[in-house]
């Protein structure tokens, strides 16, 4: 550890603030987040109550990330050296978000619980935009600076995720000699609905070369496998994979594009963005309270996905619940969470005949509805003959090749977006579908994708450009840090 977090593992806002603020103001407590939208924000009130980090105190996985702010070394990432400035309460956010115009297409205000037995982000309605970043740790990072870097996300994503700024002092209330904490583009606007998700790369517990970095290499469960390259995979490696990935998902992509850049900003120099992906307009749904949306081959997708509503499917497909390894017990109630790039060739898809299209998913394109009849929910009957004597619904469809009828049962939760990163030169999009499933095994997954790339018809109009898992963590409760099951463990 350094001299500079020896001496100073305090509260990010109580310690950068000391003999400059009342105590009243100082950032403390017991839900930070919670009690400052529930409370402070209705009642105007500045004060704050709890306990706070004292000054000198070890910065332990124990440590309670609510209470104690972002630590010195995440401000000093934030102002680029030097000191805070003054604090405001959450009552100066609450007056900005007054103050300021409100898209009518969204509700700014919808907010989902930070803490749970699950990290949000999974089961929570999928939102309407996505930011997503992969970060590599510094390689001369110690355990308690990566335990501090994590007390430190997880304290401003607690905060973000229920429309507070990043600290007390946020975007406007600091010093005016010193860069603001919080960058500004969110106030007013935020939270829509926005979930912060944080999932481990296998590098974190492991290197390439087996150097067990960090400690963790014994809690690495067994099943924590790389995915296989698949056909038409032309896999970029420095798009793809990462020690941390964080996943942002909000219905208002600036509000997205917020939480990815200041939790980067509070990581600097401990923490790298590797690779990002900004995405629109979900592909799936997650609640059957949500309307299927269509992916950019104008197919309704998302229809047979797990919903939040079935429990019992998303325990058995989503949950880990019995991790493979000695030391693993720590991810019970995680996931894992399986990120490919999947570019779509649109223009030649946009060639294809719509009989043809239809023939290549195995389901009517306008209503979604499986080829061998019925509605958009019916169940495919994968044996239903035509007239013509030929199966309804092709063996090679999409459909056939990712039904849990045809991959021994094996489910995911789909949660991917669209993208459109511009185009190349010969005027072509480059476009696609940033595929997110959660699965409670890698193997899983891999298995109904080995079923798809090996012959899907789809496969024609797909090339797949980055790939990654990430091991997901359980949730956490107020108090505790993303992760923190593992570092306990
Ligand atoms: C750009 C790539 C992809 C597109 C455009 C696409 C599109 C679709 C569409 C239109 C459906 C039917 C509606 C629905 O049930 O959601 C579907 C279903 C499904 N897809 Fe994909 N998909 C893609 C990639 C993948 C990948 C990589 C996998 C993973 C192996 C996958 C797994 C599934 C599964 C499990 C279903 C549900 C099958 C069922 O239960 O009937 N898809 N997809």
């Amino acid at each position: 550890m350094s001299d500079e977090h020896a001496q100073n593992d305090a509260t990010l806002d109580a310690n950068a603030h000391e003999g400059t603020t009342p105590e009243s103001d100082r950032e403390v407590g017991v839900s930070a987040a919670g009690a400052e939208a529930a409370g402070a924000r209705e009642t105007g009130e500045t004060g704050e109550t709890g306990e706070t980090a004292q000054a000198g105190e070890a910065p332990t996985s124990r440590t309670h990330p609510m209470s104690r702010g972002l630590s010195r070394r995440g401000m000093f990432a934030l102002f680029g050296g030097g000191v805070a400035g003054a604090a405001i309460g959450a009552a100066g956010t609450a007056a900005m978000m007054g103050a300021t115009g409100q898209d009518a297409a969204h509700d700014p205000s919808l907010s989902y619980p930070f803490y749970g037995a699950h990290q949000a982000g999974i089961i929570t309605p999928a939102q309407d935009r996505m930011h997503f970043a992969a970060f590599d740790v510094a390689a001369d990072l110690s355990r308690e600076e990566l335990i501090e870097l994590l007390q430190d996300w997880t304290y401003a994503a607690s905060r973000i995720t229920q429309g507070l700024e990043v600290s007390v002092s946020g975007a406007f209330g600091g010093d005016p000699y010193m860069p603001p904490d919080d960058t500004g583009e969110a106030v007013g606007i935020s939270p829509a609905g926005l979930t912060v998700t944080f999932g481990f790369g296998r590098s974190l517990f492991v290197t390439a070369a087996g150097e067990d970095r960090f400690g963790l290499m014994a809690q690495m469960p067994d099943d924590f496998t790389d995915m296989p390259k698949m056909k038409n995979d032309f896999i970029d490696r420095d798009q793809s994979d990462g020690d941390i990935c964080i996943q942002a998902c909000s219905n208002d992509p600036q509000v997205a594009v917020h939480a990815i850049r200041n939790l980067t900003r509070i990581a600097f120099g401990r923490a790298q963005l590797r690779w990002s992906q900004l995405g629109f307009g979900r592909t799936s749904s997650t609640s059957t309270a949500q309307h299927t949306p269509r992916n950019l081959f104008g197919q309704k997708d998302g229809t047979m996905n797990l919903h939040a509503e079935e429990p019992e499917l998303i325990d058995e497909h989503v949950w880990i619940a019995s991790p493979e390894g000695a030391d693993s017990a720590w991810a019970v109630g995680g996931s894992y969470l399986v990120a490919r790039r999947i570019n779509m060739t649109i223009e030649v898809w946009d060639g294809v005949q719509l009989g043809e299209q239809e023939r290549v998913t195995g389901r009517d394109k306008r209503d979604g509805a499986p080829l061998s009849g019925g509605t958009e929910f019916s169940e495919p009957d994968f044996t239903a003959v035509g007239e013509d004597g030929q199966l309804m619904i092709d063996e090679r469809s999409h459909v056939a090749r990712v039904h849990p009828s045809n991959n021994d049962g094996i489910r995911m939760l789909r949660r991917g977006y669209n993208f459109v990163d511009g185009n190349d030169a010969q005027g072509r999009l480059n476009a696609g579908l940033f595929f997110i499933a959660f699965v409670n095994k890698p193997e899983r997954f891999a298995k109904v994708h080995q079923n798809m790339a090996r012959d899907d018809l789809f496969i024609e109009y797909l090339k797949t450009t980055s790939s990654s898992v990430f091991l997901v963590p359980p949730g956490m409760r107020d108090g505790e840090f993303a992760g923190q099951q593992l570092f306990d463990a």
